[in-house]
């Protein structure tokens, strides 16, 4: 299949090349880059031997995005091109509902008019919002706490209703848990300018001396261990669930939500002590207040994935720290 991935230079986008090009396909990146390093495609190109193609365009430019599906024939679009920092879309909203929602609108049309309706989405656990029970599955209420999270859940509700205009739609929006770790190879993974928001890469800057210790927030949650709790899931992983999902819908119209995590919940000082036991050192930390918004646990009911998919996650918390210290340790900033 040649499958167009926008915001293919990304985190999640790149290691999903690796899978899909690795297994045969032919892939095509659109990216603005305004998240992402074009040194990506070379490191892609060392991972796979060949270079991909690159589209460097936004895709709100709907003519741009219509010229890429006609002119390298794609066959389907795994939409990964977003922003993401939950922070920022309180502080400015117009700009993740603009390029979040308006963003997959365009890609949508441009799909309409040159007649491909192949379409995987990367949505968010997020959407479920506060849980009425855990772990989540598919059927759990939709109740956004944060901007961030409407967009998805309103590009989710788009999709829903165009596959009931037009049943030959094959759509699928995959729910991600908590994206961790990297490639084998070091040479792609999370790397956030400046002060993470998320948990992983924070570790890794504190293990390589970036930064000078782990703020926990909150000890005093009803929790294992009074941490929040999340489900981490192996970025490999995620991206074989992508190719899961492309497999499912060649055989399988209309719109499909599923979950994709691991189903087991960690807490911050499960994930602190496995990363400890990785780099075989204790590692800076402290308890602090909790972070606003925060909710004190929330996994995946993975039942969905594994039935409809034939995928569940393979790699363990070992792997993602292993991965995630390999990739950093590779990629040290200059002053290290
Ligand atoms: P990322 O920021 O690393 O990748 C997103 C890519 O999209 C970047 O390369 C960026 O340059 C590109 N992009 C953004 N807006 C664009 C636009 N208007 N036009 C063209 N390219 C654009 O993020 P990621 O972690 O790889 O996430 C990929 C997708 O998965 C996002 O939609 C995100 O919301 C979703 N998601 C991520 C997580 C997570 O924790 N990483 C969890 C759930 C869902
Ligand atoms: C995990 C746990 C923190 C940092 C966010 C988005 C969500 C999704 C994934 C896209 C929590 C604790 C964290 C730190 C800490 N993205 N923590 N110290 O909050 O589950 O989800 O990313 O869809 O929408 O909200 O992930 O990695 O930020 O936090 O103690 O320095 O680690 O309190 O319990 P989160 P996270």
């Amino acid at each position: 299949m040649r499958i167009l991935l926008t915001g293919g230079a990304g985190y999640i986008g790149s290691h999903t090349a690796v899978v899909l090009t690795q297994a045969g396909h032919e892939v095509v990146i659109l990216d603005n880059f305004c998240n992402s390093q074009r040194s990506v495609l070379e490191r892609l190109k060392s991972i796979l031997g060949k270079g991909l193609l690159c589209i460097d365009v936004d895709v709100r430019n709907t003519a741009s995005v219509s010229k890429a599906l006609r002119d390298y024939q794609i066959d389907a679009v795994i939409h990964f091109a977003g922003l993401k920092a939950v922070g920022e879309s309180v502080q400015n909203p117009l700009k993740y509902y603009a390029n979040n929602v308006q963003g997959s609108i365009s890609v949508l049309q441009a799909m309409q008019e040159v007649g491909i309706k192949t379409f995987v989405f990367s949505s968010s656990a997020t959407v479920y919002g506060d849980p009425k029970y855990l772990p989540y599955d598919e059927d759990h209420p939709t109740q956004p706490m944060n901007p961030y999270g409407w967009t998805k859940l309103q590009v989710e509700e788009i999709l829903h209703d165009l596959s009931k205009s037009d049943p030959q739609w094959k759509i699928s929006c995959l729910r991600y848990f908590n994206p961790v770790g990297a490639h084998d190879s070091g040479l792609i993974g999370e790397d956030p300018n400046g002060i993470p928001n998320n948990l992983m890469p924070f570790i890794s800057k504190v293990a390589s001396g970036e930064l000078p210790q782990l703020n926990i927030f909150g000890n005093d949650y009803l929790s294992k261990d009074g941490t929040g709790e999340r489900d981490y899931i192996h970025v490999m992983d995620l991206a074989d669930g992508h190719m899961a999902a492309l497999d499912f819908l060649s055989n399988n119209s209309g719109w499909h939500a599923i979950n994709l995590g691991t189903g087991v919940s960690t807490s911050v000082l499960e994930l602190v002590e496995a990363f400890e036991g990785v780099i075989h050192k204790k590692l800076p930390k402290e308890f602090v207040e909790r972070r606003p918004g925060d909710l004190p646990i929330y996994y995946a009911k993975v039942d969905k994935a594994k039935n409809t998919l034939g995928w569940e996650a393979k790699r363990s918390l070992q792997d993602m720290c292993r991965s995630s210290w390999d990739f950093k340790k590779k990629n040290l900033s200059p002053a290290q």
